[in-house]
C-alpha cells in the first residue's frame, strides 16, 4: 500500500487515529493458516484487543478456534459477549477474579485457568469448592532452555521437567474441584525473539543456533510431560504451544493440538525480524503534521506509543508511510510531538498524515477507542477497541 492510497482513503479524518487494513489482514490470516499446517489456531487476545477482530478471525476459518485471554476478568467479559473456549494464559489468584468466571462456567462456557504452583492449585481448589464448581485448569510447562551462562527463555512456569511435573500432578490429584483440561508451553525464546534483525548479523546467527538447539529440547520436554499426564490418569483435551514466531516448528510436534497466534494478524514491526516469514503491516496509526521547524522536518502532534518490555530502539514506533521517513534520534516518538525527517518526493503539508507502526500488536489499541477499518480504498467501518468498550485489563 502506498502513502497516497492511505492519504486519500482517510481524507477528512481527524488525527491521531488507529486503522486496520482489512485487505492486508485477510492476507495475513491466509498466510498464518498456511504456516500453522494442520493445527488449530487459538487467538492471543492480548495482541488483538478488539472484540470485532476476534469475532472476525473466528468466523474466517474453522481452523481458528478459541481465545487465549490475558486475564480471568477478560474471559468473564468475553464469555458474557458470546465468545467461548477461553484459555486464560497467566495465573489468576484473587478470589474475586477466580469466582468471576463461575457464572460463565455454570452457563456451559469453556474457560481454563492457568497454574504451575501448588499455591495456585490450593487457591483455585478453595474458591472452586466454596462455589460448588468443577474448575478446568491448564498446566503451564516452562519451555526455557538453559545453556551454560545463558537462560534462553522467560521467567514464567516452575514446572520444567518430569520431576516438577510429577509433583504438581500428584498435588492436583488431591484437588477434587479441579480438572486438568489443558497443557500449555510457550516457547517465548523461539516465538518472540527475532532472528533476522537488520544490522545484527552476528547476533542473528547466535540466536538461530540457540533456537535450533532449544527447539529439539522443548519438543522432547513437552511430549514427556504430556505422556506423564496420561500415565497419571489425566486427559487434557488441549495441548497448546507456540506463537506467531514459532509456527513452523511448533506445528511439527505431534502432541500439540493447537498453536497460538496474535501478533501476526496485525504484524507490528517487531515481527519484521524473522527469517522464515514476513506478514503485512495491517494495523497502524496516523499522526498529523502540525509544524515544520526546518525544511526536511515535519513535526506531528502526539505519536509516542512506546512498547513494553526491555527498553531499546526496537520498542519505539516506526514511521511507515511515506517511505523514507525517519525519527529524530534525540527525540524519537514523543508524548506531545514526534518530529519526522523526510526528504522524499511526496509534497507534505501541514494537516497531512504520517502513518506509523507500533512495535507490539495489541498495545497499539490501548491508545485508541476506535479503529477505522479500511478496504479497497474506503473506510468501511468504525469499530471499538477493548478500551473503546470501557475494558482495560492489563
Ligand atoms: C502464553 C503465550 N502464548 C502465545 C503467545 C504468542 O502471541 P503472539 O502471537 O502475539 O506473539 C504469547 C505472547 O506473549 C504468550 O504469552
Amino acid at each position: 500500500m502506498t502513502y497516497s492510497y492511505y492519504k486519500k482513503t482517510f481524507e477528512g479524518e481527524t488525527m491521531p487515529f488507529a486503522y486496520l487494513d482489512k485487505d492486508l489482514l485477510d492476507k495475513n490470516i491466509k498466510d498464518i493458516i498456511a504456516r500453522s499446517g494442520e493445527k488449530k489456531i487459538r487467538i492471543a487476545s492480548k495482541s488483538v484487543r478488539c472484540r470485532w477482530v476476534l469475532q472476525y478471525l473466528l468466523e474466517y476459518s474453522d481452523q481458528i478456534q478459541g481465545i487465549m485471554c490475558f486475564t480471568a476478568r477478560e474471559a468473564a467479559w468475553l464469555a458474557g459477549e458470546g465468545l467461548d473456549d477461553l484459555l486464560v494464559a497467566y495465573p489468576s489468584y484473587h478470589p474475586k477474579d477466580i469466582a468471576g468466571i463461575f457464572p460463565a462456567l455454570q452457563s456451559g462456557k469453556k474457560i481454563y485457568l492457568m497454574t504451575d504452583l501448588n499455591a495456585h492449585l490450593e487457591r483455585l481448589q478453595q474458591v472452586a469448592a466454596e462455589g460448588g464448581i468443577t474448575l478446568p485448569i491448564c498446566l503451564d510447562m516452562d519451555m526455557t532452555t538453559r545453556f551454560p551462562g545463558i537462560y534462553f527463555g522467560v521467567y514464567r512456569s516452575s514446572v520444567n521437567d518430569l520431576g516438577s511435573a510429577k509433583r504438581f500432578l500428584a498435588r492436583l490429584k488431591d484437588c477434587p474441584n479441579l480438572r486438568l483440561g489443558a497443557l500449555m508451553g510457550y516457547e517465548a525464546q523461539i516465538a518472540g525473539v527475532g532472528d533476522n534483525v537488520k544490522g545484527k548479523g552476528l547476533m542473528n546467527g547466535i540466536i538461530r543456533t540457540l533456537k535450533r538447539k532449544s527447539i529439539v529440547e522443548i519438543a522432547r520436554r513437552r511430549k514427556a510431560i504430556y505422556d506423564l499426564t496420561l500415565e497419571m490418569g489425566f486427559e487434557p483435551e488441549i495441548v497448546n504451544g507456540g506463537g506467531t514466531g514459532s509456527l513452523e516448528t511448533t506445528r511439527e510436534e505431534e502432541c500439540v493440538t493447537e498453536v497460538t497466534v496474535g501478533s501476526g494478524f496485525y504484524a507490528s514491526h517487531l515481527f519484521d525480524n524473522y527469517k522464515v516469514f514476513r506478514h503485512r503491516p495491517s494495523a497502524g496509526y496516523a499522526i498529523e503534521i502540525v509544524r515544520r521547524p526546518q525544511k526536511d522536518i515535519y513535526t506531528c502532534l502526539g505519536g509516542g506509543y512506546v512498547a513494553s518490555g526491555t527498553y531499546g530502539p526496537d520498542k519505539i514506533p516506526l514511521p511507515h508511510l511515506p517511505e523514507g521517513c525517519t525519527l529524530v534520534k534525540n527525540e524519537m516518538a514523543g508524548e506531545v510531538q514526534t518530529p519526522i525527517i523526510y526528504k522524499g518526493n511526496e509534497d507534505l503539508a501541514l494537516g497531512d498524515p504520517i502513518f506509523m507502526r507500533h512495535s507490539k500488536a495489541g498495545e497499539l489499541f490501548e491508545h485508541f477507542k476506535e479503529v477505522l477499518i479500511v478496504s479497497e480504498g474506503r473506510v468501511v467501518e468504525r469499530i471499538p477497541t477493548y478500551r473503546g468498550e470501557g475494558q482495560c485489563f492489563l
